[in-house]
């Protein structure tokens, strides 16, 4: 079996769900439930015996080396992380925590673990790190995208704190000879986004009526890639990858976040036409996020390369979907849309509001 951290977030769970229905394969599911986590993402796996949810903090060390001793995975993929960067900026304190001590804390029990492993377990086990294109900082207009090559340049407390986590992955397999991978991708959207990030936020606001607040000029750019994408990538990876080697993974999809929000306000008018106007006139200019990065843009050249990935989605077939799965998914958005999702979007928007 494999062993994910994370699972009941964006990515973790679209990835479970994705394996459980590829893969004859039992998943173990270790997440903490914070705000971003809910069991409500995982209701299509209940009555599976697949699928085993433990909800447990990757801090701490003791439940950490029972569950591995216990169900004695041959792979760990590890998407737990505090991952939004506004969050990380209004107060980095559990970034710091859960992405490097957590981090630290999963890699010490996997290299205790790994190191009792018979010979042929030990060459196979893997140690999959899904960290972020975030940690190479930002481009500008005519710069190349990011490498694999590039060099570490992280601007916010969220990607500071992804950067030290793939350090200290990095270090563990050079000194410990822990067999693990990194990856870096690019922005994510598609369906089960927490609707603090900015597709779910604006479809979500468009349809409640409120403001679509655009930081800045809304000319920053993200290379956008559908999540099943990414979750196709993570398993390619943990298949084909060399152990210690990182993976860029990118959509070739780069986009302005004001053509991001009019093209949803353009497909929400197509499919939940409004009763005069159309969404766009709910588009509010809003001051910018501190050290908000310009650009990101991924070169994937070498997954295609040695891994034989790319995306099949492009943006209108994923952003299409996407905005099709939030109007049919009114419940779940209901049910995250907490008390405590409330009072982040109270205090963080209230001078646009
Ligand atoms: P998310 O915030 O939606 O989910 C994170 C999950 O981790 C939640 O279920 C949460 O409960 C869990 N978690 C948080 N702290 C934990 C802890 N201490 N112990 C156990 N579980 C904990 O995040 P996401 O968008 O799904 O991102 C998943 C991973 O992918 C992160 O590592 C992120 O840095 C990386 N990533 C995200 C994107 C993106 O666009 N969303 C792009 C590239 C990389
Ligand atoms: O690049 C990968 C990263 O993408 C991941 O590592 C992060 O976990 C993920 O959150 C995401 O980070 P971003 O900061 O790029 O995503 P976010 O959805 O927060 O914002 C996308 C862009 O939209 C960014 O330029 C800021 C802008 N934005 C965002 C919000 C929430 C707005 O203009 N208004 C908003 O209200």
């Amino acid at each position: 079996m494999i062993l994910v951290t994370g699972g009941a977030g964006f990515i973790g769970a679209n990835f479970v769900i994705g394996w459980l229905d590829g893969v004859d394969e039992a998943v173990v599911n270790v997440d903490k439930l914070t705000y971003a986590g809910n069991l409500g993402t995982l209701r299509s796996l209940h009555g599976d015996l697949s699928h085993i949810f433990v909800r447990a903090d990757i801090c701490d060390r003791e439940t950490m080396d029972v569950l591995l001793a216990e169900y004695q995975p041959r792979a760990i993929l590890h998407f737990a992380a505090e991952s939004h960067v506004d969050r990380s900026i209004h107060g980095p304190a559990d970034f710091v925590q859960t992405n490097m001590m957590g981090t630290f804390t999963l890699l010490e029990a996997a290299r205790h673990y790994w190191s009792t492993l018979p010979d042929g377990e030990k060459s196979t086990f893997r140690f999959l790190h899904v960290s972020t294109d975030e940690v190479f900082g930002s481009l500008d207009a005519g710069d190349t995208p990011f490498s694999e090559r590039s060099l570490y340049a992280p601007n916010s407390p969220y990607s500071a704190s992804k950067a030290s986590s793939d350090h200290l992955v990095r270090a563990w397999h050079h000194t410990y000879g822990l067999p693990t991978l990194t990856t870096h991708c690019s922005n994510n959207y598609g369906p089960f986004q927490f609707p603090e990030k900015l597709v779910p936020l604006m479809i979500t606001r468009a349809l409640a009526g409120d403001p679509l607040p655009v930081y800045g000029d809304g000319k920053n750019v993200r290379d956008w890639l559908y999540v099943g994408d990414h979750c196709s990538a993570i398993r390619a990876i943990l298949s084909k990858g060399h152990p210690g080697e990182t993976y860029n993974i990118g959509g070739w999809n780069e986009v302005t976040n004001i053509e991001v929000v009019r093209t949803l306000c353009d497909l929400l008018d197509e499919l939940r036409p409004k009763r005069t106007g159309s969404y766009k006139d709910q588009i509010a200019w809003v001051p910018d996020r501190p050290g908000h990065d310009r650009r990101y843009a991924i070169d994937a050249r070498k997954l295609e390369r040695e891994i034989g990935w790319r995306p099949a989605e492009t943006f209108a077939s994923g952003l299409a979907k996407t905005v099709q799965w939030y109007l049919d998914h009114p419940h779940w958005v209901g049910e995250v849309a907490s008390g405590d999702y409330r009072k982040w979007v109270e205090t963080h928007y209230a001078k646009s509001a």
